[in-house]
């Protein structure tokens, strides 16, 4: 079996840029190597999680401050769940890869607080599980909109290029201040998914350096 003992793999992106179809296609490629592949996402599919779906979609209401401390603790809880926690598999051997983790909330949860205050409140799952590599799938604003129109029967409200612009500015922003402690690849994704995907598996595997036990 291949592995390397807490590998942690992140996509981040706009909504629309296709992470979700290149998390799983990473993980299909690196299973098919031997690699022993958690898939999984945040927001969770657990408590806080649901919670953070339902404020999402305005059906509760929420100040911007507390949902990004909620997205924070979802976090923690995608860390230790006892159930579903990615921690401790992690710490066994296993790969990670993720659908989003804390630079969503950077680029996502600072439109009206200061970004060092989100930045401060995700430190404790910096500190503890800081991504081998956060690959960041960079496709317009323009073109994640219509993809998400081709994909889904409604958009939310916040879905809109304006408001997708202003989240691309702020994940650049994020990826400079922290660009001592984090590894960020930026992968063009606009392309079929199956030549993005080989672009992914090449990046990953010479950041995430695995070897055979
Ligand atoms: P998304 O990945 O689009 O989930 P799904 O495809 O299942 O709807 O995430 C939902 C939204 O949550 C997305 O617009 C980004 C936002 N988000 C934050 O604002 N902060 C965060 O920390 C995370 C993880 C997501």
């Amino acid at each position: 079996m291949v592995t390397k003992a807490g590998t942690f793999i992140v996509f981040e992106g706009l909504d629309g840029s296709g992470k979700t179809t290149q998390a799983k296609l990473l993980a299909g490629t690196l299973r098919r190597l031997g690699i022993d592949v958690i898939e999984t996402e945040e927001p969770t599919r657990g408590s806080i999680g649901i919670l953070i779906r339902e404020i999402l979609s305005g059906r509760a209401e929420c100040d911007d401050r507390a949902l990004a401390a909620l997205f924070a603790a979802d976090r923690v809880d995608h860390l230790h769940s006892a159930s579903r926690g990615i921690y401790k598999p992690a710490m066994a051997g296993r790969t990670i890869v993720s659908d989003r983790y804390y630079f969503s909330s950077y680029a996502y949860n600072s439109a009206h607080l200061p970004i060092e205050y989100v930045i401060g409140i995700n430190s404790i799952c910096a500190e503890l599980m800081r991504p081998d590599v956060n690959v960041f799938l960079d496709l317009s604003p323009e073109k994640c909109l219509n993809r998400l129109k081709e994909n889904r029967k409604r958009l939310d409200t916040y879905e809109n290029v304006g408001y997708l612009r202003k989240v691309r500015f702020r994940y650049f922003e994020a990826f400079k201040l922290t660009e001592e402690k984090e590894r960020v690849a930026i992968v063009d994704a606009d392309s079929p998914a199956l030549e993005v995907s080989d672009r992914v598996a090449k990046i990953v595997l010479q950041y995430c350096n695995f070897t055979s036990v």
